[in-house]
């Protein structure tokens, strides 16, 4: 039931600061300000880590990278399911697999657990469908809770996917001493604020509409962030492609002069994921290199960065302000909101968009 929403996909997207707030809720002791370790996993023990996940799932798991080497201090490798499972890299024998999955049946990701399995890793699944494939066959089964998902483009999946990693990610940092009370304490803290940050949010949808009005009238567009806004870069621009059609990219910032650059005229939109952080100094020269060239930015940051920017951007998208740690959650909304009213404009088949399937249970 699509209540008032047009559709699942916009329902679904309205639905993530509760859904959210019910995962973060599940992994965190929000009172004591404590990760709840997970059972089954030894994070002492483990020495390296290997996430595995396709699409949406995947770039759940581009950002628990940087997460569990920031909180944890553990290595981590991350791989497209498809290429995991073929590609012979030595394993350590006390590594732990994560696979990702929404579906909990997607072909690859459930190879690479095979996989993975064969070659001695002890197995965690990220999952949305407890009774499904991938469930059943790991040692730990994580849930993300999201409730069903229908519309095929992924949207409070991934969100709920991205709260059970930063969970796990600062269990995973007491566990190895990384982190302390004060700082366990300081990021349950940040993270409980993300349902409440994810409201104001959503609030910016009648602007994220105006802008997704012009962009249903390009053929391209590019994304662009760093750190974990490089994730959700990605993430915005397989939105926009799955579900409008249009040819989107999504890149590292520091990336853009060793070839994307050249793309680079008054016709191109660059999207620009940048919240005022350690690295966002860096992404502003980067978009320097865009305006100079003409490229028709629309900056997505927060009032501190709004103000040091001093660029001429086409549209500033403004959200709160929060610790870093919490970025990818949150600004995923509007990325997720301007593919939705660009397919919209456009008059595509937003929850059955054509040629995809929801689950990819074939090779
Ligand atoms: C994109 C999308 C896909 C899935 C991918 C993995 O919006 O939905 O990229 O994320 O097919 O699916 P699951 O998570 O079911 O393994």
């Amino acid at each position: 039931d699509k209540g008032n929403h047009r559709h699942f996909m916009v329902k679904e997207i309205h639905e993530q600061p509760e859904v959210t707030g019910r995962t973060l809720a599940h992994y965190l002791d929000l009172a004591e300000g404590r990760a709840r370790p997970p059972e089954g996993i030894d994070f002492s023990r483990i020495d390296r880590l290997s996430i595995t996940a396709c699409g949406t799932a995947f770039y759940a798991g581009f950002v628990a990278k940087y997460w569990f080497e920031r909180f944890a201090r553990l290595p981590v490798d991350i791989d497209i399911a498809s290429e995991f499972r073929y590609r012979e890299q030595p394993l350590s024998k006390d590594g732990l697999a994560i696979v990702i999955s929404q579906s909990g049946e997607t072909a690859d990701t459930l190879a690479s657990l095979r996989y993975a399995r064969v070659e001695g890793q002890r197995i965690a699944a990220v999952v949305n469908v407890r009774e499904s494939t991938i469930a059943r066959e790991a040692d730990v089964v994580l849930p993300i809770l999201a409730g069903p998902e229908i519309g095929v483009a992924s949207t409070k999946a991934f969100t709920a996917q991205l709260a059970v990693l930063a969970a796990t990610a600062i269990a995973a940092g007491r566990a190895r001493g990384s982190i302390d009370d004060v700082e366990e304490a300081r990021l349950v803290a940040a993270f409980s604020e993300v349902p409440r940050l994810m409201h104001e949010a959503l609030r910016l949808e009648g602007q994220i509409e105006a802008l997704a009005r012009d962009l249903a009238k390009v053929k391209h567009c590019l994304y662009l962030g760093r750190g974990t806004s490089y994730p959700i870069a990605l993430e915005g621009a397989l939105k926009l492609k799955e579900i409008s059609y249009i040819h989107a990219e999504g890149y590292a910032a520091g990336e853009l002069k060793h070839g994307p650059i050249a793309l680079i005229d008054e016709e191109m939109p660059v999207v620009v994921i940048a919240p005022f952080d350690r690295v966002f100094e860096k992404t502003v020269s980067n978009m320097q290199e865009v305006a100079a060239r003409g490229g028709r930015i629309i900056l997505v940051t927060d009032r501190k960065g709004a103000e040091a920017a001093a660029i001429d951007a086409a549209a500033t998208i403004i959200l709160p302000e929060m610790p870093a740690s919490v970025t990818p959650l949150v600004y995923s909304i509007p990325v997720q909101l301007l593919a939705y009213h660009t397919a919209v404009f456009m008059g595509t088949d937003v929850d059955q968009p054509r040629n995809l399937a929801k689950s990819v249970t074939v090779e």
